[in-house]
């Protein structure tokens, strides 16, 4: 979000929320009170394009106070230009779009005063050390220097950055960075979270440490809206999923739901040797369904032990078996047609 954006003019960049204005006129396109209580996000036929390359192809979207919803799909799905609509940064092209009860078309700075934005890719300042990174952002909310400075000693504590508020942003990891870019996020103590893909590139405790925060910062109550790759990151997080493909939602639910509908109960894993494809042609059948990877054959099936004892019957000799229980990465395989590569 931090990128200039030639084709999307007058448009506040998110490293700059501007504040409610007073001298706004009063907001139109406000929806029932108890209704906006409830759905916090609510877009219907949610249209985006550059110029004649449509990104986004008309999807319905509702989110409800306290849930955390994760938007899947592939690299050019159209996640990144829907959550930049839904986080007031990027006008839509058609449909209709209802945040926090408000339109952002209308109501877009009092909007991003309540919301809290991690973009995809990082947008803190490299000339400010990490203090300042926090004080100059929180400052564009009209937050008070003494408050900020309070808060500041809270964010980083949270972000398990407290020994490195004085050092410069271009002299922290990447892992950091994130981490700071997620408290930055914070400052504003916002009603909802935005995070575009929070920790592609972050080793795998640092991951969980963005997880644990993350889950700390539901149970407070705070709305999340999350893109990920990672499916063990959606299941963990996300009570409730979209699958997005080539702008479209093709597939919606908890993850339960979603493994349910589009998986089976089990999964067997089988290796052969490499440049053997007859003999993973002749699994094929064994499970209701049989998916051939680059490396290994995947069979689903409700029962993966008695799939293996059928291939064994059948002479086939696969050069390594893992039987499992279906996951995500299933489920996604099977909607989009291929396996998630970063
Ligand atoms: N500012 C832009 N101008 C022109 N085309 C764009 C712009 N932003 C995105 N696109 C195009 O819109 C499509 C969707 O891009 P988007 O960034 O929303 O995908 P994504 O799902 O976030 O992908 P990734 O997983 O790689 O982040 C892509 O074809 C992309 O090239
Ligand atoms: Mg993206």
């Amino acid at each position: 979000m931090g990128m200039i954006d030639a084709a999307e003019p007058a448009v506040a960049d998110a490293a700059e929320p501007a504040v409610a204005d007073a001298a706004e006129p009063a907001v139109a396109g406000t929806v029932e009170p108890a209704e906006a209580e409830a759905v916090l996000v609510s877009a219907s036929g949610l249209h985006k394009s550059y110029g004649d390359h449509h990104a986004v192809r008309g999807i319905d979207i509702r989110i409800r106070r306290g849930e955390a919803f994760g938007l899947l799909g592939p690299n050019g799905a159209g996640k990144t230009s829907t959550m930049r609509m839904l986080a007031c940064v990027s006008p839509r092209s058609g449909g209709e779009l209802s945040v926090l009860g408000l339109d952002p078309d209308l109501a877009g700075p009092q909007i991003r005063a309540r919301l809290g934005v991690v973009a995809q890719q990082d947008n803190l300042d490299t000339e400010l050390n990490v203090n300042q990174n926090l004080l100059v952002y929180g400052r564009y909310f009209g937050l008070s220097r003494g408050h900020l400075r309070e808060k500041s000693v809270q964010l980083l504590e949270f972000a398990q950055l407290s020994d490195r508020g004085d050092s410069r942003v271009d002299a922290l990891s990447g892992g950091m960075r994130r981490r700071l870019t997620i408290a930055r996020s914070l400052v504003n103590d916002p009603e909802i979270l935005l995070l575009d893909e929070p920790t592609t590139a972050l080793d795998p405790q640092a991951r969980q440490v963005v997880w644990e925060r993350l889950s700390a910062l539901k149970r407070q109550g705070v709305t999340l809206i999350i893109t990920t790759h990672y499916m063990d990151e959606a299941e963990q997080l996300c009570d409730r999923l979209a699958v997005m493909d080539q702008g479209r939602i093709v597939a919606e639910g908890t993850p339960a739901e979603l493994i349910e509908r589009y998986s089976s109960r089990e999964v067997l894993e089988l290796r052969f040797p490499a440049g053997d494809t007859a003999q993973a042609d002749a699994v094929a059948g064994l499970g209701d369904r049989t998916e051939v990877l680059a490396d290994r054959v995947l069979l689903f099936t409700h029962d993966a032990e008695a799939a293996l004892n059928a291939v064994r019957a059948r002479g086939i000799r696969p050069e390594s078996s893992l039987m499992r229980r279906s996951t995500l990465e299933d489920v996604y395989l099977r909607i989009t047609g291929r396996e998630l590569v970063d």
